[in-house]
Protein backbone atom coordinates (compact mmCIF):
# COMPACT_ATOMS: atom_id res chain seq x y z
CA UNK A 1 0.00 0.00 0.00
CA UNK A 2 2.88 2.65 1.02
CA UNK A 3 4.29 2.06 -2.24
CA UNK A 4 1.34 2.01 -4.92
CA UNK A 5 0.67 5.45 -2.52
CA UNK A 6 4.55 6.50 -3.16
CA UNK A 7 4.32 5.40 -6.85
CA UNK A 8 1.09 7.83 -7.50
CA UNK A 9 2.52 10.82 -5.61
CA UNK A 10 5.48 10.66 -7.76
CA UNK A 11 3.01 10.41 -10.39
CA UNK A 12 1.52 13.59 -9.85
CA UNK A 13 4.17 15.49 -9.00
CA UNK A 14 5.21 14.96 -12.31
CA UNK A 15 2.20 16.23 -14.13
CA UNK A 16 1.98 19.75 -15.88
CA UNK A 17 2.82 22.58 -13.59
CA UNK A 18 -1.04 23.73 -13.01
CA UNK A 19 -2.34 20.39 -12.17
CA UNK A 20 0.44 20.13 -9.42
CA UNK A 21 -0.42 23.90 -8.14
CA UNK A 22 -4.00 23.07 -7.39
CA UNK A 23 -5.03 19.16 -7.33
CA UNK A 24 -2.17 17.96 -5.56
CA UNK A 25 -2.79 19.12 -2.07
CA UNK A 26 -6.08 18.58 -2.53
CA UNK A 27 -6.44 15.30 -2.61
CA UNK A 28 -3.56 15.06 0.17
CA UNK A 29 -5.20 17.80 2.47
CA UNK A 30 -8.56 16.68 1.38
CA UNK A 31 -9.45 20.64 1.04
CA UNK A 32 -9.81 22.60 -1.58
CA UNK A 33 -6.06 24.69 -2.17
CA UNK A 34 -6.82 27.84 -1.18
CA UNK A 35 -4.66 29.03 -4.53
CA UNK A 36 -6.52 27.55 -6.57
CA UNK A 37 -9.61 29.34 -5.56
CA UNK A 38 -7.50 32.63 -5.33
CA UNK A 39 -6.52 32.11 -8.75
CA UNK A 40 -9.86 31.38 -10.11
CA UNK A 41 -11.11 34.37 -8.20
CA UNK A 42 -8.58 36.20 -10.11
CA UNK A 43 -9.47 35.39 -13.33
CA UNK A 44 -12.82 36.48 -12.83
CA UNK A 45 -11.59 39.58 -11.47
CA UNK A 46 -9.20 39.95 -14.17
CA UNK A 47 -5.84 38.27 -12.92
CA UNK A 48 -3.90 37.88 -16.34
CA UNK A 49 -1.43 35.74 -14.49
CA UNK A 50 -3.98 33.40 -13.61
CA UNK A 51 -5.82 33.46 -17.04
CA UNK A 52 -2.42 32.38 -18.71
CA UNK A 53 -2.53 29.05 -16.05
CA UNK A 54 -5.89 27.66 -17.27
CA UNK A 55 -6.57 29.47 -20.82
CA UNK A 56 -3.10 28.91 -22.47
CA UNK A 57 -2.28 25.17 -20.97
CA UNK A 58 -5.29 23.22 -21.43
CA UNK A 59 -3.40 20.01 -22.54
CA UNK A 60 -2.12 20.45 -18.32
CA UNK A 61 -5.12 19.93 -17.32
CA UNK A 62 -6.15 16.55 -19.16
CA UNK A 63 -3.12 15.09 -18.44
CA UNK A 64 -3.29 15.42 -14.78
CA UNK A 65 -7.21 14.31 -15.12
CA UNK A 66 -6.30 11.58 -16.43
CA UNK A 67 -2.94 10.23 -14.22
CA UNK A 68 -5.95 11.33 -11.39
CA UNK A 69 -8.20 8.36 -13.25
CA UNK A 70 -5.30 6.03 -13.44
CA UNK A 71 -3.95 6.47 -10.21
CA UNK A 72 -7.67 5.72 -8.94
CA UNK A 73 -8.01 2.49 -10.73
CA UNK A 74 -4.96 1.31 -9.85
CA UNK A 75 -5.73 2.04 -6.04
CA UNK A 76 -8.92 0.16 -6.58
CA UNK A 77 -7.40 -2.86 -8.54
CA UNK A 78 -4.80 -2.50 -5.34
CA UNK A 79 -7.29 -2.88 -3.13
CA UNK A 80 -9.89 -5.27 -4.83
CA UNK A 81 -8.40 -7.38 -7.27
CA UNK A 82 -4.45 -7.06 -6.18
CA UNK A 83 -3.38 -9.74 -8.86
CA UNK A 84 -4.07 -7.67 -11.28
CA UNK A 85 -1.03 -5.45 -10.45
CA UNK A 86 1.28 -8.55 -9.95
CA UNK A 87 1.38 -7.75 -6.06
CA UNK A 88 -0.67 -11.21 -4.29
CA UNK A 89 -1.27 -12.51 -7.26
CA UNK A 90 0.69 -15.58 -6.17
CA UNK A 91 -1.91 -18.54 -5.96
CA UNK A 92 -2.65 -19.59 -2.28
CA UNK A 93 -0.82 -22.55 -0.52
CA UNK A 94 -3.25 -25.56 -1.12
CA UNK A 95 -5.33 -26.97 1.61
CA UNK A 96 -3.25 -29.47 3.21
CA UNK A 97 -5.68 -31.13 5.49
CA UNK A 98 -3.57 -32.83 8.58
CA UNK A 99 -4.60 -35.29 11.67
CA UNK A 100 -7.11 -32.71 13.49
CA UNK A 101 -9.13 -32.48 10.17
CA UNK A 102 -9.43 -35.95 9.53
CA UNK A 103 -10.47 -36.55 13.42
CA UNK A 104 -12.99 -34.12 12.33
CA UNK A 105 -14.48 -35.87 9.94
CA UNK A 106 -14.18 -39.12 12.27
CA UNK A 107 -16.04 -37.19 14.38
CA UNK A 108 -18.71 -36.32 12.15
CA UNK A 109 -19.09 -39.93 11.13
CA UNK A 110 -19.36 -40.99 14.37
CA UNK A 111 -22.11 -38.38 15.43
CA UNK A 112 -24.06 -39.56 12.05
CA UNK A 113 -23.55 -43.14 13.53
CA UNK A 114 -25.26 -41.90 16.46
CA UNK A 115 -28.01 -40.11 15.35
CA UNK A 116 -29.17 -42.43 12.79
CA UNK A 117 -29.91 -45.82 15.32
CA UNK A 118 -33.04 -46.83 13.27
CA UNK A 119 -31.24 -48.56 10.81
CA UNK A 120 -31.37 -52.43 10.80
CA UNK A 121 -30.33 -53.48 14.36
CA UNK A 122 -29.53 -49.75 15.42
CA UNK A 123 -26.45 -48.84 13.55
CA UNK A 124 -25.01 -48.50 9.84
CA UNK A 125 -21.42 -49.33 11.31
CA UNK A 126 -21.71 -52.48 9.72
CA UNK A 127 -22.67 -51.48 6.39
CA UNK A 128 -19.85 -48.82 6.61
CA UNK A 129 -17.05 -51.82 7.55
CA UNK A 130 -19.02 -53.74 4.64
CA UNK A 131 -18.04 -51.22 2.17
CA UNK A 132 -14.54 -50.82 3.30
CA UNK A 133 -13.37 -53.79 3.13
CA UNK A 134 -15.49 -54.56 -0.31
CA UNK A 135 -13.65 -51.45 -1.58
CA UNK A 136 -10.05 -52.96 -0.83
CA UNK A 137 -10.56 -56.66 -0.97
CA UNK A 138 -10.48 -56.09 -4.84
CA UNK A 139 -6.67 -56.68 -4.50
CA UNK A 140 -4.68 -58.51 -6.62
CA UNK A 141 -1.34 -58.94 -5.57
CA UNK A 142 0.44 -59.65 -8.88
CA UNK A 143 -1.01 -56.91 -11.09
CA UNK A 144 -1.44 -54.62 -8.56
CA UNK A 145 -5.07 -53.54 -9.09
CA UNK A 146 -7.96 -52.93 -7.24
CA UNK A 147 -7.50 -51.81 -3.37
CA UNK A 148 -8.73 -49.36 -1.36
CA UNK A 149 -7.45 -46.62 -4.11
CA UNK A 150 -9.73 -45.00 -6.31
CA UNK A 151 -13.20 -45.79 -4.84
CA UNK A 152 -14.48 -47.32 -8.01
CA UNK A 153 -17.45 -48.78 -6.48
CA UNK A 154 -19.22 -45.18 -7.44
CA UNK A 155 -19.50 -46.52 -11.11
CA UNK A 156 -22.08 -49.25 -12.28
CA UNK A 157 -19.89 -52.01 -13.77
CA UNK A 158 -18.12 -52.24 -10.05
CA UNK A 159 -21.19 -51.17 -7.62
CA UNK A 160 -23.83 -53.03 -9.37
CA UNK A 161 -21.67 -56.57 -8.86
CA UNK A 162 -23.55 -58.97 -6.80
CA UNK A 163 -21.11 -58.80 -4.08
CA UNK A 164 -21.66 -55.07 -3.41
CA UNK A 165 -25.33 -55.35 -3.33
CA UNK A 166 -26.91 -53.35 -0.38
CA UNK A 167 -23.54 -51.39 -0.43
CA UNK A 168 -25.55 -48.33 -1.73
CA UNK A 169 -26.84 -47.32 1.72
CA UNK A 170 -23.12 -47.21 3.16
CA UNK A 171 -21.99 -44.56 0.41
CA UNK A 172 -25.31 -42.45 0.57
CA UNK A 173 -24.55 -42.19 4.85
CA UNK A 174 -21.18 -41.01 3.83
CA UNK A 175 -22.32 -38.65 0.50
CA UNK A 176 -23.41 -35.63 3.61
CA UNK A 177 -19.60 -36.06 4.89
CA UNK A 178 -18.58 -36.13 1.77
CA UNK A 179 -20.16 -32.97 1.16
CA UNK A 180 -19.16 -30.87 4.66
CA UNK A 181 -16.03 -32.02 4.29
CA UNK A 182 -15.42 -31.72 0.59
CA UNK A 183 -11.20 -31.99 0.17
CA UNK A 184 -11.15 -36.01 1.44
CA UNK A 185 -11.06 -38.56 -1.59
CA UNK A 186 -13.98 -40.63 -1.25
CA UNK A 187 -11.37 -43.33 -1.07
CA UNK A 188 -9.89 -42.02 1.94
CA UNK A 189 -13.59 -41.33 3.07
CA UNK A 190 -14.88 -44.65 2.85
CA UNK A 191 -12.14 -46.69 4.53
CA UNK A 192 -12.82 -43.91 7.55
CA UNK A 193 -15.77 -44.62 7.75
CA UNK A 194 -14.71 -48.58 8.26
CA UNK A 195 -11.93 -47.47 10.96
CA UNK A 196 -15.32 -44.96 12.88
CA UNK A 197 -17.32 -48.20 12.64
CA UNK A 198 -15.09 -50.31 14.18
CA UNK A 199 -14.28 -48.42 16.92
CA UNK A 200 -17.43 -46.77 17.51
CA UNK A 201 -18.61 -50.54 17.69
CA UNK A 202 -16.20 -50.64 20.65
CA UNK A 203 -13.40 -52.97 17.96
CA UNK A 204 -10.21 -52.07 18.47
CA UNK A 205 -8.09 -48.80 17.10
CA UNK A 206 -7.33 -49.34 13.59
CA UNK A 207 -4.38 -46.68 12.83
CA UNK A 208 -4.98 -45.04 9.85
CA UNK A 209 -3.05 -43.53 6.73
CA UNK A 210 -4.66 -40.97 4.39
CA UNK A 211 -3.34 -40.74 0.95
CA UNK A 212 -5.87 -42.70 -1.57
CA UNK A 213 -7.07 -40.69 -4.87
CA UNK A 214 -10.28 -41.45 -6.51
CA UNK A 215 -10.24 -42.87 -10.01
CA UNK A 216 -12.28 -43.05 -12.92
CA UNK A 217 -14.26 -45.70 -14.12
CA UNK A 218 -11.45 -47.48 -16.53
CA UNK A 219 -10.06 -48.74 -13.10
CA UNK A 220 -13.12 -50.61 -12.17
CA UNK A 221 -12.34 -54.63 -11.63
CA UNK A 222 -13.42 -57.52 -13.08
CA UNK A 223 -16.63 -59.36 -10.96
CA UNK A 224 -15.77 -62.14 -9.00
CA UNK A 225 -13.04 -60.91 -7.20
CA UNK A 226 -14.78 -60.69 -3.45
CA UNK A 227 -15.37 -64.52 -1.82
CA UNK A 228 -18.34 -65.76 -2.79
CA UNK A 229 -20.10 -67.28 0.60
CA UNK A 230 -21.33 -70.37 -0.59
CA UNK A 231 -17.64 -71.85 -1.50
CA UNK A 232 -14.84 -74.11 0.75
CA UNK A 233 -11.67 -73.26 2.08
CA UNK A 234 -10.00 -73.74 -1.34
CA UNK A 235 -12.08 -71.05 -2.63
CA UNK A 236 -11.09 -68.80 1.05
CA UNK A 237 -7.73 -69.31 0.42
CA UNK A 238 -7.49 -68.20 -3.50
CA UNK A 239 -9.43 -65.15 -2.66
CA UNK A 240 -7.76 -64.14 0.61
CA UNK A 241 -4.04 -65.19 -0.37
CA UNK A 242 -4.93 -63.03 -3.85
CA UNK A 243 -4.87 -60.39 -1.78
CA UNK A 244 -1.46 -61.21 0.10
CA UNK A 245 -3.17 -63.03 3.40
CA UNK A 246 -2.39 -66.16 5.09
CA UNK A 247 -4.18 -68.35 7.40
CA UNK A 248 -4.05 -66.52 10.69
CA UNK A 249 -5.05 -63.28 9.02
CA UNK A 250 -8.29 -64.60 6.97
CA UNK A 251 -9.63 -66.07 10.02
CA UNK A 252 -8.82 -62.67 12.15
CA UNK A 253 -10.61 -61.29 9.61
CA UNK A 254 -13.39 -63.44 9.52
CA UNK A 255 -14.67 -62.48 12.85
CA UNK A 256 -15.98 -59.08 11.06
CA UNK A 257 -18.70 -61.25 11.04
CA UNK A 258 -19.54 -60.49 14.85
CA UNK A 259 -21.14 -57.41 13.26
CA UNK A 260 -24.17 -57.22 11.25
CA UNK A 261 -26.49 -59.59 9.56
CA UNK A 262 -27.33 -60.74 5.89
CA UNK A 263 -30.40 -59.52 4.09
CA UNK A 264 -32.30 -61.61 1.53
CA UNK A 265 -32.49 -58.72 -0.78
CA UNK A 266 -28.87 -58.12 -1.01
CA UNK A 267 -26.98 -61.75 -0.88
CA UNK A 268 -29.76 -63.94 -0.61
CA UNK A 269 -28.94 -65.33 2.70
CA UNK A 270 -30.62 -64.35 6.09
CA UNK A 271 -29.84 -63.31 9.47
CA UNK A 272 -27.10 -61.94 12.18
CA UNK A 273 -24.31 -64.13 13.37
CA UNK A 274 -24.11 -63.37 17.00
CA UNK A 275 -26.79 -61.87 19.74
CA UNK A 276 -24.89 -58.28 19.71
CA UNK A 277 -24.30 -57.53 16.36
CA UNK A 278 -23.62 -53.71 16.19
CA UNK A 279 -20.99 -54.75 19.11
CA UNK A 280 -17.58 -56.22 17.94
CA UNK A 281 -16.37 -58.83 20.28
CA UNK A 282 -14.84 -62.59 19.55
CA UNK A 283 -18.54 -63.60 20.10
CA UNK A 284 -18.53 -65.19 16.37
CA UNK A 285 -15.66 -67.08 17.21
CA UNK A 286 -17.38 -68.55 20.63
CA UNK A 287 -20.51 -69.22 18.85
CA UNK A 288 -18.52 -70.75 15.90
CA UNK A 289 -17.10 -73.35 18.46
CA UNK A 290 -19.26 -73.22 21.31
CA UNK A 291 -22.94 -74.08 19.35
CA UNK A 292 -24.21 -76.96 17.54
CA UNK A 293 -24.91 -75.33 14.07
CA UNK A 294 -27.47 -77.33 11.08
CA UNK A 295 -28.61 -76.49 7.89
CA UNK A 296 -31.64 -74.49 7.58
CA UNK A 297 -34.91 -75.70 6.33
CA UNK A 298 -35.51 -72.99 3.93
CA UNK A 299 -36.46 -72.27 0.82
CA UNK A 300 -33.05 -69.74 0.32
CA UNK A 301 -29.53 -70.54 -0.32
CA UNK A 302 -27.92 -73.23 2.11
CA UNK A 303 -27.00 -72.06 5.49
CA UNK A 304 -26.23 -72.87 8.64
CA UNK A 305 -28.37 -72.03 12.31
CA UNK A 306 -28.14 -72.31 15.55
CA UNK A 307 -29.80 -75.55 16.97
CA UNK A 308 -30.81 -74.14 20.47
CA UNK A 309 -32.29 -70.75 18.99
CA UNK A 310 -32.44 -70.87 15.40
CA UNK A 311 -31.99 -67.35 15.37
CA UNK A 312 -28.52 -67.04 14.64
CA UNK A 313 -26.70 -67.80 11.24
CA UNK A 314 -23.48 -68.77 9.63
CA UNK A 315 -22.83 -69.19 6.25
CA UNK A 316 -20.95 -72.10 4.37
CA UNK A 317 -17.64 -70.15 4.50
CA UNK A 318 -18.05 -69.54 8.15
CA UNK A 319 -18.43 -73.00 8.73
CA UNK A 320 -15.62 -74.05 6.75
CA UNK A 321 -13.45 -71.98 9.61
CA UNK A 322 -14.29 -74.95 12.33
CA UNK A 323 -14.06 -77.26 9.84
CA UNK A 324 -10.25 -76.66 7.99
CA UNK A 325 -8.00 -77.98 10.98
CA UNK A 326 -4.96 -74.90 10.56
CA UNK A 327 -8.56 -72.23 10.40
CA UNK A 328 -9.81 -73.82 13.62
CA UNK A 329 -6.56 -73.66 15.32
CA UNK A 330 -6.34 -69.74 15.18
CA UNK A 331 -10.73 -69.78 15.89
CA UNK A 332 -10.20 -71.55 18.90
CA UNK A 333 -7.35 -69.07 20.33
CA UNK A 334 -9.89 -66.29 19.54
CA UNK A 335 -12.57 -67.96 21.39
CA UNK A 336 -10.69 -68.13 24.24
CA UNK A 337 -9.00 -64.69 23.75
CA UNK A 338 -9.93 -61.17 22.89
CA UNK A 339 -7.20 -59.13 22.98
CA UNK A 340 -5.60 -62.04 21.14
CA UNK A 341 -8.61 -61.99 18.72
CA UNK A 342 -8.12 -57.42 18.27
CA UNK A 343 -4.51 -57.61 18.18
CA UNK A 344 -4.49 -59.76 14.75
CA UNK A 345 -7.79 -57.95 13.44
CA UNK A 346 -6.12 -54.40 14.12
CA UNK A 347 -3.47 -55.71 11.99
CA UNK A 348 -5.28 -57.62 9.45
CA UNK A 349 -7.59 -54.73 8.54
CA UNK A 350 -4.86 -51.93 8.80
CA UNK A 351 -2.97 -54.43 5.75
CA UNK A 352 -6.51 -54.70 4.42
CA UNK A 353 -7.44 -51.19 4.26
CA UNK A 354 -4.03 -50.23 2.64
CA UNK A 355 -3.95 -52.84 -0.10
CA UNK A 356 -2.87 -50.93 -3.26
CA UNK A 357 -2.28 -47.51 -1.70
CA UNK A 358 0.79 -45.91 -2.86
CA UNK A 359 1.00 -43.77 0.17
CA UNK A 360 3.41 -40.84 0.52
CA UNK A 361 3.45 -41.22 4.48
CA UNK A 362 5.60 -44.45 5.74
CA UNK A 363 3.70 -46.79 8.09
CA UNK A 364 5.42 -44.95 11.46
CA UNK A 365 3.12 -42.32 10.53
CA UNK A 366 -0.47 -43.86 10.86
CA UNK A 367 -3.04 -41.70 12.66
CA UNK A 368 -4.65 -43.59 15.61
CA UNK A 369 -8.29 -41.63 15.75
CA UNK A 370 -9.76 -40.35 19.30
CA UNK A 371 -13.29 -42.52 19.28
CA UNK A 372 -16.27 -40.93 20.26
CA UNK A 373 -16.25 -42.33 24.20
CA UNK A 374 -12.44 -41.84 24.84
C1 LIG B 1 -14.99 -65.64 3.11
C2 LIG B 1 -15.10 -64.34 3.34
C3 LIG B 1 -16.39 -63.61 3.41
C4 LIG B 1 -17.60 -63.91 2.87
C5 LIG B 1 -17.96 -65.10 2.00
C6 LIG B 1 -18.53 -62.89 3.29
C7 LIG B 1 -19.85 -62.86 2.95
C8 LIG B 1 -20.78 -61.97 3.46
C9 LIG B 1 -22.18 -61.97 3.17
C10 LIG B 1 -22.87 -62.93 2.23
C11 LIG B 1 -22.75 -60.98 3.88
C12 LIG B 1 -24.24 -60.58 3.91
C13 LIG B 1 -24.49 -59.37 3.02
C14 LIG B 1 -25.93 -58.94 3.08
O1 LIG B 1 -26.81 -59.74 2.79
O2 LIG B 1 -26.19 -57.77 3.42
C15 LIG B 1 -21.72 -60.37 4.65
C16 LIG B 1 -21.91 -59.34 5.53
C17 LIG B 1 -20.91 -58.72 6.19
N1 LIG B 1 -19.55 -58.92 6.05
FE1 LIG B 1 -18.72 -60.50 5.10
N2 LIG B 1 -17.87 -62.00 4.07
C18 LIG B 1 -16.57 -62.38 4.15
C19 LIG B 1 -15.54 -61.70 4.80
C20 LIG B 1 -15.70 -60.53 5.45
C21 LIG B 1 -14.62 -59.70 5.92
C22 LIG B 1 -13.13 -60.01 5.73
C23 LIG B 1 -15.18 -58.62 6.54
C24 LIG B 1 -14.51 -57.44 7.19
C25 LIG B 1 -13.28 -57.40 7.60
C26 LIG B 1 -16.62 -58.78 6.45
C27 LIG B 1 -17.54 -57.92 6.98
C28 LIG B 1 -18.91 -58.06 6.86
C29 LIG B 1 -19.86 -57.27 7.59
C30 LIG B 1 -19.55 -56.20 8.64
C31 LIG B 1 -21.13 -57.68 7.16
C32 LIG B 1 -22.48 -57.15 7.65
C33 LIG B 1 -23.01 -56.12 6.69
C34 LIG B 1 -24.37 -55.58 7.09
O3 LIG B 1 -24.84 -55.83 8.20
O4 LIG B 1 -24.97 -54.90 6.25
N3 LIG B 1 -16.89 -59.93 5.76
N4 LIG B 1 -20.52 -60.97 4.36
Amino acid sequence: MASASRTFSRALRTAAPSFRSTTTRSARFAVPAQNAFRSRRGYATGNEEAKDKYEGNPTGMFVGAGILLVGAAGYAAYTYKPELLGLEGKPRAPFVPRFENYQEVYNHIAKLLEEHNDYDDGSYGPVLLRLAWHASGTYDKLTGTGGSNGATMRFAPEGDHGANAGLKAARDFLEPVKAAFPWITYSDLWILGGVAAIQEMQGPKIPYRAGRSDRDVAFCTPDGRLPDASKDRSHIRAIFGRMGFDDRAMVALSGAHALGRCHTDRSGYDGPWTFSPTTLTNDYFKLLIEEKWAYKKWNGPKQFEDVKTKSLMMLPTDMEIVKDKSFRKYAELYAKDNDAFFKDFSNAVVTLFELGVPFEHPEDQRWVFKSSFD
